[in-house]
């Protein structure tokens, strides 16, 4: 399976973009910048759009979702649109039970705890992903040479929600089941990375020029159980979008001890959060891997002088890597001014390379 002529990867539109030059370990003209929740509630042009929308029908509104994805990048000037959606949306287009309660997150109508809860779950079909591949289609028309990034969460953050039924703290359900029902964990992981894989899978034939897989709380797990029982499923996942040409990255937080094993999955750039500084991220990597991120979100709401004096450490950070692409060391908090981050994106770009 290859990408269609009309890809922006294969007729030029993005190949060359500062975006997918840094993802591919080359060296831009300009400094590539994007921030993880960049189409959302930081902007109130989004806040005006969603209302009277509930979460996922916005995400499943081609016009909408497109519409947000836009958004940030009239705004701000980033070098990249995130797709707006959610990772739980392979499973609602799956059939299963879930909503996005607001001020929550994930909740699930029935957890899935079981070999027969995992073995009852429906098949996400082909057919159910169109409303993803028409908001792709209509993004991709207005970005010109801006690259779209589609997204899917990782097998085991999709199962922590899962197995749960709602967001938690130390993901003590999803951690007990690998070790306790081995088999149920494997059937229910390898539903997920299926699921992720086939949602990344439409949106990259769409149109999107990279995929990022977010494994948000995988730093919640020691290495072995993430070698062991989570990295062949993120493997798995990732599978279905191989050898396309996309660049494929790989983030999660709190996951400093596990990042060489996040790399090994086989991804092409490595998300780091804001608790590693590149330098050290680089170090452990072996100085192959170019890198994305690391802005503290919370100095987003410092003195313009200290978050500009971090920034200006995160740029510098970074000189070892073969690439780098610029982007918080988490999502944009919803309180964030969106002035500042527009501040942000001038700075990057006025920094030589
Ligand atoms: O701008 C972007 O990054 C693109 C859109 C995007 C959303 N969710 C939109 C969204 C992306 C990439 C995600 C990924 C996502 N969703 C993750 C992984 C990234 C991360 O932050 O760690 C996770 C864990 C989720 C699950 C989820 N969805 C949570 C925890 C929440 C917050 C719930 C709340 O209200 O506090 C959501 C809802 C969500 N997803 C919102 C947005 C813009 C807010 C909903 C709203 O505006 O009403």
């Amino acid at each position: 399976m290859t990408f269609s002529a009309s890809h922006p990867l294969v007729d030029g539109r993005t190949s060359d973009s500062p975006l997918i030059a840094a993802y591919q370990g080359r060296r831009p003209d300009r400094r590539p910048v994007w921030f993880m929740r960049q189409a959302g509630r930081s902007l109130p042009e989004y806040r005006k759009l969603r209302e009277g929308t509930a979460m996922l029908d916005a995400c499943l509104d081609p016009g909408m979702a497109s519409e947000i994805t836009l958004q940030p990048v009239r705004r701000h000037d980033v070098d990249a649109a995130i797709f707006f959606s959610d990772i739980v949306i392979p499973l609602k287009l799956a059939g299963v039970d879930v909503d996005i309660v607001p001020g929550v997150g994930p909740v699930l109508g029935s957890p899935v705890r079981t070999a027969a809860d995992v073995a009852a779950l429906p098949e996400l079909t082909d057919e159910a992903l169109n409303p993803i591949r028409e908001a792709v289609g209509k993004t991709v028309a207005e970005l010109g040479s801006t690259p779209l990034i589609g997204f899917a969460g990782a097998p085991f953050t999709l199962a922590a929600y899962m197995v749960e039924g709602k967001p938690s703290r130390d993901h003590l359900g999803p951690r007990t089941m690998m070790h306790a029902d081995p088999d149920a964990w494997g059937a229910l992981t390898a539903w997920a990375a299926d699921a992720s894989g086939k949602f990344l899978r439409a949106q990259l034939e769409a149109g999107a020029s990279a995929a990022q897989l977010f494994d948000s709380w995988a730093g919640s797990l020691g290495l072995a159980d993430y070698v062991n029982h989570v990295a062949p499923a993120s493997r798995r996942a990732l599978d279905h979008v191989r050898g396309l040409g996309a660049p494929l990255i790989h983030f999660g937080t709190g996951t400093s001890e596990i990042l060489v094993a996040m790399h090994d999955v086989g991804v092409d750039v490595v998300g780091v959060d804001y608790r590693l500084p590149l330098d050290e991220a680089n170090r452990r990597l072996g100085g192959t891997v170019p890198l994305q991120g690391n802005i503290d979100p919370a100095l987003l709401s410092a003195p313009w002088n200290v978050l500009e004096e971090h920034v200006r450490s995160v740029l510098s950070a970074a000189a070892g890597a073969p690439g780098h692409v610029v982007n918080l060391g988490h999502g944009v908090p919803p309180e964030t001014d969106p002035a500042v981050l527009t501040r942000v994106v001038e700075l990057v770009h006025s920094v030589a390379p």
